[in-house]
């Protein structure tokens, strides 16, 4: 079953190519225009949608946020992202004209499905984004729009995410083309851009060897950061989770911005550090911020490994390491940078001994609040 593997978890991280493009089936014309048939939504209601609240736990919550920048860029829309959690005992502000999306692989967490029970309560209208055909969120929103990732057996979520960030990007797009909205170009090239994804996914995948090796080397290692900001600072906290949980090393991910507020105090010599630095050719000037964040970093001795993309020379004299991803739009290249993430936690827990699959203390699905 694990399709010649060591494990579900190296299995599901190949499997991300096509987690990705089978999200994507069926939902482009031919024409490129996107068509959600399934999501079972008056047009007029989601027309009216002036708030958008995505509910989710762990690494769902991070498709979440990715989500957030996606939805409210395209859509001119205010998402929040909450863990399910807290939502509910909050007293958060929803109404009929909000969207509650609750995400999860399962579509059985029940901190999630108390969230999508409170937003009905309060008349929201709920979506839910979900792996698990015939589960109880689903069941219970008022919508579902299905990822296509297949079976996820390992505990640690993979390519469920890669497929949640998928979904998450067609909501949006939808969206946007529904409300007619002045950036119809960028849906449109984005709808393009997101049928190459699963190429570039695979491209990242097919240049994982050094960041095996490298992960094989540090499996001592005892903390380990992770940076990023914009859709980056998303991808550094599902980094540092997938290291907590595989390999049960403390790791922490922090907005780049953040650093000189706090997290900067912690850099010492030898401390590797991930950095996921943002597209030169993107809009904001958030590259030469996040290339100086490298620098100083480095200057307190910090063992730099760098995500960039293709082409980006800007890194190399800073980095330790730079893992070069094929070139993307700033707000699909979560989908790209997160994948050595997982390499490296994956590689660095086999390298430790450690049952990948079934980390300990952990469940698959949590169906207790
Ligand atoms: C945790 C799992 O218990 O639940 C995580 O260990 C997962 O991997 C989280 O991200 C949310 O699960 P789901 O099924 O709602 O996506």
């Amino acid at each position: 079953e694990k399709g010649g593997f060591r494990s579900f978890m190296d299995k599901e991280i190949n499997d991300q190519p096509q987690a990705v493009a089978d999200t994507l089936l069926g939902r482009l014309d031919l024409s490129g225009r996107l068509v959600l048939d399934e999501m079972r939504i008056e047009e007029s209601v989601l027309r009216a949608v002036d708030k958008i609240v995505v509910v989710a736990c762990g690494t769902a919550a991070y498709a979440g946020h990715v989500a957030k920048y996606a939805i409210e860029h395209w859509c001119r829309i205010p998402v929040e992202v909450e863990l399910a959690h807290e939502f509910r005992y909050r007293d958060p502000v929803v109404d009929e004209r909000t969207l509650v999306v609750a995400v999860s692989q399962s579509g059985e967490t029940m901190d999630t499905l108390m969230a999508v029970r409170h937003a009905r309560e309060q008349g929201a209208t709920t979506l839910a984004i979900v792996n698990t055909h015939g589960s109880t969120i689903p069941r219970e929103a008022d919508a579902v729009l299905y990822t296509h990732a297949g079976p996820e057996v390992a505990v640690a979520s993979t390519k469920a995410f890669l497929s949640q960030i998928t979904a998450a990007y067609l909501l949006g797009l939808y969206l946007a083309q529904l409300r007619g909205n002045k950036f119809s170009d960028e849906v449109a090239s984005t709808l393009a851009e997101l049928r190459e994804m699963p190429d570039k996914i695979q491209e990242v995948l097919d240049r994982s060897d050094r960041v095996r090796e490298i992960a094989r080397w540090m499996a001592d290692t005892p903390s380990v950061l992770f940076l990023g900001r914009h859709v980056g600072f998303p991808v550094a906290l599902e980094g540092a989770l997938k290291l907590k949980e595989l390999a049960y090393i403390h790791a922490e991910g922090f907005a780049a911005g953040e650093l000189k507020h706090g997290p900067i105090a912690l850099i010492e010599p030898g401390q590797p550090v991930f950095v996921i630095v943002p597209s030169p050719r993107g809009r904001h000037s958030l590259h030469s911020k996040v290339v100086s964040n490298i620098q100083e970093i480095r200057a307190r001795g910090a063992r730099t490994l760098v995500v960039a993309e293709d082409g980006d020379d800007a890194v190399v004299p800073y980095a330790d390491e730079v893992f070069f991803v094929p070139q993307t739009s700033t707000l699909l290249a979560p989908l790209l940078t997160v994948v050595p993430l997982q390499v490296f936690a994956s590689e660095l827990a086999h390298a430790k001994g450690l049952d990948v699959d079934q980390p300990r203390n952990l469940a698959k699905s949590v169906t207790v609040e």
